[in-house]
């Protein structure tokens, strides 16, 4: 099923579990993630950032292909566009059939921040997608310290800032961060932050920097209330890894062979953090009582 964020994001809510968002540039990702999400019973999201789109994965070319993919598998599966920063992007992802898009203006003041997603959020409803938005600011990895803690999220603006803005889901700054983080470092999040930030929301809840936090610290944030995690380098690494080990083993291997490596390699991997984060087996059709395609 293509589908919003929206009915599968409240689905996580109410049944205490998080679904992953996963970027996704060519054939090979979305073939691993949707057939991971179909195998594991589970809801899954394919994200890509503006940037991937110029650099690798087009949008235009993306959007009906995963769709396609997504048609044919019986749980529901999201295209979300990850950290768009400006409308062009973000209406050229609407054009392009995503199912959601992320405005991320959390890099402006509170005002400009819920000006900018007032806007994004009533054209996407408009539209039958949903919108996430970023309150606070999730990093950098690579400059990851555990003290920035004046960027973490505040509740009870965050209350105010989803009350007007009427996003669907709100990406919360409370420890984590993009990328790979410092050889050794092991983030430290603020869990107290986040349980008042449930308790205040009452909203499905987004975690930037699914990679290297670590599964004790994951566990912990989905028991906290956290309903998407954001995954993007761990899964390349996957991939990377799988890739290198295979050629070393066959250097004259076929290319559509590699390709698979790595592909099997990815669901590995997904299939595995869809367990751990309680997505597994919530699609299993004979207790779920959920939305239709839209
Ligand atoms: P990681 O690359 O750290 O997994 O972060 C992904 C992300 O948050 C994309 O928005």
């Amino acid at each position: 099923m293509y589908v919003s964020m929206k009915d599968m994001l409240w689905h996580a809510h109410n049944n205490n579990y998080a679904v992953m968002a996963i970027n996704c540039v060519n054939m090979e990702q979305a073939k691993a993630i949707i057939q991971s999400a179909e195998e594991e019973r589970s809801a899954v999201i394919l994200n890509i950032s503006p940037r991937q789109m110029k650099a690798h994965g087009h949008g235009e070319i993306l959007a009906p292909m995963i769709r396609g993919m997504a048609e044919r598998v019986s749980v529901p599966v999201a295209f979300n566009l990850d950290h768009g920063a400006n409308l062009e992007d973000i209406t050229a992802a609407m054009s392009y059939g995503f199912s959601s898009v992320m405005i991320d203006a959390s890099g402006f003041a509170f005002e400009e921040n819920v000006r900018r997603t007032q806007i994004v959020a009533s054209m996407a409803h408009g539209m039958g997608l949903s919108c996430e938005a970023e309150l606070g600011h999730v990093g950098l990895a690579k400059e990851a310290d555990n003290e920035k803690e004046d960027l973490y999220t505040n509740p009870e603006q965050a209350r105010e800032f989803a009350e007007r803005t009427g996003c669907d889901c709100l990406a919360v700054a409370i420890g984590t961060a993009h990328g790979s983080y410092p050889k050794g470092f092991v983030p430290r999040l603020d869990f107290e932050r986040l349980a008042l930030l449930k308790e205040t929301l009452q909203m499905p809840l987004v975690l930037h920097g699914g990679s290297g936090a670590g599964e004790e610290n994951i566990k912990k944030a989905v028991a906290c209330g956290i309903n998407k995690i954001n995954v993007c380098t761990d899964l390349f690494k996957h991939a990377r890894i799988a890739t290198a080990k295979t050629l070393e083993e066959n250097p004259e291997i076929d290319y559509m062979d590699l390709c698979i490596a790595a592909q099997n390699a990815m669901k590995e991997f997904i299939k595995s953090y869809m367990r751990i984060i309680g997505s597994s087996g919530q699609y299993d059709f004979e207790q779920y009582q959920g939305p239709e395609l839209d």
